[in-house]
């Protein structure tokens, strides 16, 4: 029978999870529709791409798009996750064809660009996407931490309080919009915890730590000032009786990692993950929007090899590759990229990149 890709139907949803499960050889009560309800949810099933022969699932991509919202920069992204082919049908090229249909698909409901996390790059590298963006990782010990000074009381979230959440984070820079179901699904996501620092002013910080089986020990979406941040992670310490615990966060939040650098902590810059762009002429246009207003006229002409960077100031192009431009546009890491004297220079590359994260919640 011919080779089928297409999303999945509803009778093969069970045998699409149970496909998915195979890779785990860990004894998890829950499954990956606990672990990812927004993707693996009926309302999304047009977005599960799968490789049928036989009959039989052989290969799936997954897919679920949101809109990211910065102070200056709006995204439609499409989210990338549970890449898997079978082992016996590994090596014939259909990972590589559902990763097109997704892309494909991803252009029709309209995002810009889309966004994975991966622990194999090459295999992406292969298909067009480049690792960018920024994140910085902070491992904190109980030691390094002020044992007095804690400016409230932390707790763990009960499901009553979980709009507490919602306003906290939706004063946030950064994040990705979600809908009220949307705050009850993730945070009800086995193996997530979430605290709060209560304080005279009501609550004031938040923070999450693990999500299903990943992000074990690991604080990954929080928010607060400063001081409070180091509350919170003070308290989930005590709470959860660790000697450590690992702050992932946006570069953007410098007060938060200023804060720690004088309790004698070194945050590392890592990548926040691999981006591909879907919709050049889109993305182009949502990038000049909000470099325009901040003091960078550029025109952007993304094509098949690269991009046209055409500064209005000094009427000069300039051609980047895709994976620079990325690079340049949303960081890599703490890398500086040093902009040529036709797009404007020095001054120029200090407004670069622009702020852009996304927090570990919304990862699939
Ligand atoms: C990674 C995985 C999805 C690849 O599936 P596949 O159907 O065999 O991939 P394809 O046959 O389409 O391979 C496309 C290309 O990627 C290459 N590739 C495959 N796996 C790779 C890997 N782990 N690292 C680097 N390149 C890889 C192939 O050699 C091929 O390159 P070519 O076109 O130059 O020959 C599959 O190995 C898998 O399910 N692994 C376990 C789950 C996993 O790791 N998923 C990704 C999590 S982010």
């Amino acid at each position: 029978m011919a080779l089928e890709i297409r999303p999945v139907t509803p009778d093969e949803f069970d045998a699409l999870c149970a496909f998915l499960e195979e890779d785990f050889d860990d004894s998890s009560p829950w499954g990956v529709v606990d672990e990812y309800p927004l993707v693996f949810a009926s309302s999304n099933r047009a977005n599960l791409m799968v490789a049928v022969e036989n009959g039989e699932i052989v290969s799936h991509v997954g897919m679920k798009t949101v809109q990211f919202r910065g102070p200056s920069l709006k995204l439609r992204l499409g989210l990338i996750g549970s890449v898997r082919t079978s082992p016996r049908h590994r090596g014939r090229g259909l990972a590589r064809l559902l990763m097109q249909a997704a892309a494909r698909r991803l252009f029709e409901v309209g995002a810009e660009l889309a966004l994975l996390w991966t622990s194999i790059p090459g295999f992406y590298e292969k298909l067009g996407w480049t690792v960018a963006g920024s994140e910085f990782s902070l491992e904190v010990s109980r030691g390094k931490l002020p044992v007095a000074g804690i400016g409230g009381i932390v707790r763990r979230l009960t499901p009553d309080r979980w709009r507490d959440v919602v306003a906290l984070h939706e004063r946030e820079r950064l994040r990705v919009m979600r809908e009220p179901s949307e705050y009850e699904a993730l945070l009800g996501i086995p193996g997530t915890t979430t605290y709060v620092l209560d304080t005279a002013d009501g609550p004031t910080a938040y923070g999450v730590v693990g999500k299903g089986r990943d992000f074990a020990g690991c604080l990954h979406e929080w928010c607060g000032s400063a001081d409070d941040v180091v509350s919170l992670v003070r308290g989930v310490l005590e709470i959860t009786r660790r000697e450590t615990v690992t702050l992932i966060g946006p570069p953007s939040r410098q007060d938060v990692l200023e804060r720690f650098q004088r309790l004698d902590l070194t945050p590392e810059p890592a990548a926040l993950g691999m981006f591909r762009v879907i919709n050049p002429r889109s993305l182009a246009q949502q990038l000049e929007s909000c470099l325009w207003p901040a003091g960078i006229p550029w025109n952007l002409s993304w094509h098949d090899e690269g991009v046209i960077v055409s500064s209005l100031t000094t009427g000069e192009p300039f051609e980047l590759g895709h994976d620079d431009a990325l690079r340049l546009l949303l960081g890599l890491g703490n890398e500086r990229f040093a902009l040529p004297e036709a797009l404007g220079g020095p001054e120029i590359s200090e407004r670069l990149p622009l702020p852009f994260y996304v927090w570990g919640l919304d990862s699939i």
